[in-house]
């Protein structure tokens, strides 16, 4: 698996499996499964509260030979807390106490990565930061981010004297190419880790009860049988998720794509046989229709 290097010094594999709406009593299974097909990373949340599958499936694959904790890099994120939803926004020291019970909870001595899942309050996500400045020094994160950050919330770090995240996990897609905060951070070392990759499909969350914030209008394009990427995954010889998934990697971006198909799991990983080419890539640069659609509630990236 091909990887990128974080400014932290810590190899990303370009792709990991996204296991966001994977219910727990599904999601071991789906780990273990993926490791056995070459996946070497997984993406995992305090918020997605399928932390102990996910554990239970990495014990599973460590166990059964396939690979050693050393080999796999596993991301989890810190749930900060929403005042807007009643929620108490965690302190510094619940940060660090977080990341405990994440660790608990998959069973590991440390995470590969860790984020703070989305801003909220501006006081807030500072003590949350220092918490995970912490953690690193402590040796439980061997790299540490932000996720759904604007450029407006990183300067607030630099502006308080921190150290910059290493990544920033945040929706892109062809509809939703963030294309100024993505010159911002590449210009400061910073990893765009792009999730939701596969929104321009027709099969994206079209489980009942998984909510997105897609318009009518997007999900009869994503319907089309002429689509774009319909067109080019023909010229390529490869699936439209597979054209999706390289856009991505091919800019840079390591990317989660989220699947319980054994069959889907292993295509959207094997993207390395092709590239898209120069008129292509121009095309879908022009396909930009602005702000994500996987939050349902509340855009995280819209707070002040
Ligand atoms: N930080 C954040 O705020 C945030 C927000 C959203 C997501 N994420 C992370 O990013 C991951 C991925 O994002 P996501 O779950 O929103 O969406 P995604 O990975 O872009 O798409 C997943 C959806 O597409 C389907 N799918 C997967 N592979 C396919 C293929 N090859 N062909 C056709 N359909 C396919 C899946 O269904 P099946 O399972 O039935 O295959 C599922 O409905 C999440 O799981 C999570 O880890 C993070």
């Amino acid at each position: 698996m091909q990887t990128r290097t974080l400014t932290a010094g810590v190899e990303i594999p370009y792709v990991g499996l996204g296991t966001y709406l994977i219910p727990k009593d599904e999601v071991a299974q789906a780990v273990a499964g993926a490791i056995r097909v070459g996946y070497r990373h997984i993406d995992t949340a305090e918020g997605y509260g399928n932390e102990s599958g996910v554990g239970d499936g990495i014990r599973r694959a460590i166990e059964s030979g396939a690979v050693t904790r050393s080999e796999i890099f596993v991301t989890t994120k810190l749930w900060p807390g929403n005042a807007a939803w009643g929620q108490t926004p965690k302190s510094t020291e619940a940060t660090v106490a977080s990341l405990g019970q994440s660790l608990e909870r998959l069973g590991l001595d440390y995470v590969d990565l860790y984020l703070i899942h989305a801003p909220y309050e501006p006081a807030d996500r500072l003590a949350q930061w220092r918490g995970l400045v912490e953690l690193r020094e402590q040796g439980k994160a061997r790299a540490i981010g932000v996720s759904n950050f604007a450029i407006q919330h990183i300067e607030a770090l630099k502006a308080a004297g921190l150290p910059l995240p290493h990544a920033n996990q945040i929706e892109l897609h062809p509809w939703c190419q963030r294309r100024e905060l993505v010159r911002y951070l590449d210009g400061n070392g910073i990893t765009a880790i792009a999730y939701s990759s596969l929104v321009p499909l027709s099969t994206w969350r079209a489980a009942e009860g998984h909510d997105s914030a897609k318009t009518e209008q997007m999900q009869a394009d994503s319907e089309k049988a002429d689509s774009p990427f319909k067109a080019m995954a023909d010229r390529y010889g490869v699936s439209e998720a597979q054209v999706l998934l390289r856009w991505a990697v091919q800019n840079g971006h390591p990317v989660i794509p989220k699947s319980t198909n054994p069959d889907r799991m292993r295509a959207n990983a094997d993207i390395f046989g092709f590239e898209i080419d120069e008129a292509d890539m121009a095309a879908i640069a022009e396909m930009d229709r602005g702000d994500g659609v996987a939050w349902a509630e509340g855009d995280p990236m819209q707070v002040a």
